[in-house]
């Protein structure tokens, strides 16, 4: 008999978003990593606090922590602390900072001359989910350009609202030039807008 097969699986909503929603969404994401077998975590980190969390949470897996490019905060400056980056070092997960695949040299025309880019729209779009969603995209695209994750294998990525973690799917990345190709398969969680 010819059907249509479906699945159905849970998303978790947080009621508001933030830092205060990350150890629930690390316990959801190791049960959905458990579930599909998945080996790759990528983790939106500035400090490297939440990535060293998930590591906590999560064995056996490989994780890359994103960090924010240096200068966002403080010109010239990286966000991770030396004490966390150590810990994370010693458990083989790497720290990445480059240009943000979402903002990156758009930003630097828009602040110059007013208006917006066709980059910085796209980030928008993926505000309209949540924050967390814009991250996990920039994100992956930042790690795959890097060689750090395959292109074309399901991973489940992790952002947040500023700090923390909020939001997680699980999504197949691509590189920044075939940008819309890029597939979000699954929402773990995210915050209700
Ligand atoms: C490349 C990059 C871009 C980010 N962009 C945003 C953003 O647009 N909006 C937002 O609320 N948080 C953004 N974040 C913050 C993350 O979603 C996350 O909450 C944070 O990296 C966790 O850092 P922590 O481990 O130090 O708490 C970004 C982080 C990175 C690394």
């Amino acid at each position: 008999m010819n059907g249509v097969y479906l699945m159905k699986k849970n998303i978790t909503y947080f009621e508001k978003p933030g830092i205060d929603n990350t150890d629930e969404l690390i316990a959801l994401v190791k049960e959905r990593q458990e579930e599909l077998g998945i080996n790759n975590i990528l983790v939106a980190s500035n400090t490297g606090k939440t990535a060293l969390k998930v590591s906590n949470e999560i064995k056996n897996i490989n994780i890359v922590s994103v960090t924010h490019h240096a200068g966002f905060r403080e010109k010239g400056k990286l966000e991770t602390d030396p004490k966390i980056a150590k810990q994370l070092k010693e458990r083989n997960i790497p720290i990445y900072a480059s240009s943000h695949a979402l903002s990156g040299v758009s930003r630097g025309i828009s602040n110059k001359f007013g208006g917006v880019t066709p980059v910085e729209i796209i980030a928008q779009t993926l505000r309209m989910f949540s924050q967390g969603i814009k991250v996990c995209v920039e994100i992956s695209i930042m790690a795959a350009d890097a060689g750090l994750i395959d292109e074309g294998e399901e991973i489940i990525v992790i952002g947040g609202t500023s700090q923390g973690a909020d939001t997680a799917v699980v999504l197949t990345p691509v590189h920044m030039s075939s940008v819309f190709d890029l597939r979000i398969h699954e929402i773990i969680a995210m915050p209700r807008p």
